[in-house]
């Protein structure tokens, strides 16, 4: 039935075909929807009088149940095109359709977590997540419900009732994925959000989030500026450049998953694209 199927066998086709293919779409993936299509974007900020031209030609379009890594240098935007695509910011050039609709502000449909956990200190765990519904009218014991089921889905049970202070890094995080996922996004917009992280509680993390993608059927877009965390997780990675930011190419990553990093095939992908960063 699932969706999740579906993403499988898209895998098992685009990996007997080889990594081979660069370029903005790829064609065995036309079986699928486009969820999202990005044309023609472009960005500018006013500074101190003049223009900023901060994105550029921003051509993507997105599968549903993809799963997009975005990686590139601090400050070419990457931040600035999620914001976009979350409509946290609506003022740009060119075209975000999402689902057949262009993007005009903030939806229930697309979930962001960012790279500080934002959560509200004096609020529990569970208070924390609750908070996702304020603008909703789900009922107060769904609401319950759906919190206490994805608590355990991000492994967190046990916690509800702690306050930010008293879990880790890693478990605040994962709060905040869980407060994205609680209302069932079919987007999930995700900014560097283990950068902050020590790297074991990365690497375990990463794992969950592949699990949560696969779990929830989800369409995710990363932006990371850990090479091996885009390909560990990407079906393509968005290659940036800055000045101004635009996509220097995109990589699809044709391997099956879980993905091993010590795989030569990996390393050589993870390789090629870091050539992009010396
Ligand atoms: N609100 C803003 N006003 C002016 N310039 C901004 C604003 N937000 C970001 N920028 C500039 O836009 C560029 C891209 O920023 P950002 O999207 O945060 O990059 P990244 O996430 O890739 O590090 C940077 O040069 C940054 O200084
Ligand atoms: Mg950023």
């Amino acid at each position: 039935m699932s969706s999740s199927n579906t993403v499988l066998d898209f895998r098992k086709s685009a990996i007997t075909r080889g990594n081979v293919f660069e370029g903005n779409s790829v064609p065995e993936l036309h079986a699928k929807p486009v969820a999202l299509k990005i044309e023609s974007v472009a960005k500018s900020y006013a500074l101190s009088g003049s223009e900023l031209k901060v994105l550029e030609a921003i051509n993507l379009d997105v599968q549903s149940g993809e799963f997009i890594s975005i990686v590139g240098a601090s400050g070419c935007g990457k931040s600035t095109l999620l914001r976009l695509i979350a409509g946290l910011d609506i003022g740009y050039e060119g075209a975000i359709v999402y689902q057949g609709k262009r993007i005009e502000g903030t939806d229930l449909s697309r979930g962001i977590v960012f790279q500080e956990h934002r959560l509200f200190p004096w609020l529990t765990v569970e208070a924390n997540i609750l908070l996702a519904f304020a603008s909703t009218n789900v009922p107060k014991a769904e609401r319950k419900e759906r919190v206490k089921a994805q608590i355990e889905l991000v492994g967190l049970t046990g916690f509800e009732h702690a306050y930010p202070h008293q879990i880790s890094g890693g478990m605040s995080q994962r709060v905040a994925i869980a407060r994205a996922l609680v209302l069932r996004p079919q987007l999930l917009l995700l900014d560097e959000p283990f950068a902050a992280l020590d790297a074991l509680t990365r690497l375990k993390l990463q794992q969950e989030l592949e699990r949560l993608w696969e779990h929830e059927g989800l369409t995710t877009i990363l932006v990371t500026h850990d090479v091996e965390e885009a390909v560990f997780l990407g079906d393509r990675v968005v290659v940036m450049q800055s000045h101004p930011g635009r996509i220097k190419r995109i990589v699809p990553v044709r391997l099956a998953r879980p993905r091993i990093r010590s795989n030569p095939d990996f390393q050589c992908i993870k390789e090629d694209l870091l050539t992009d960063f010396v």
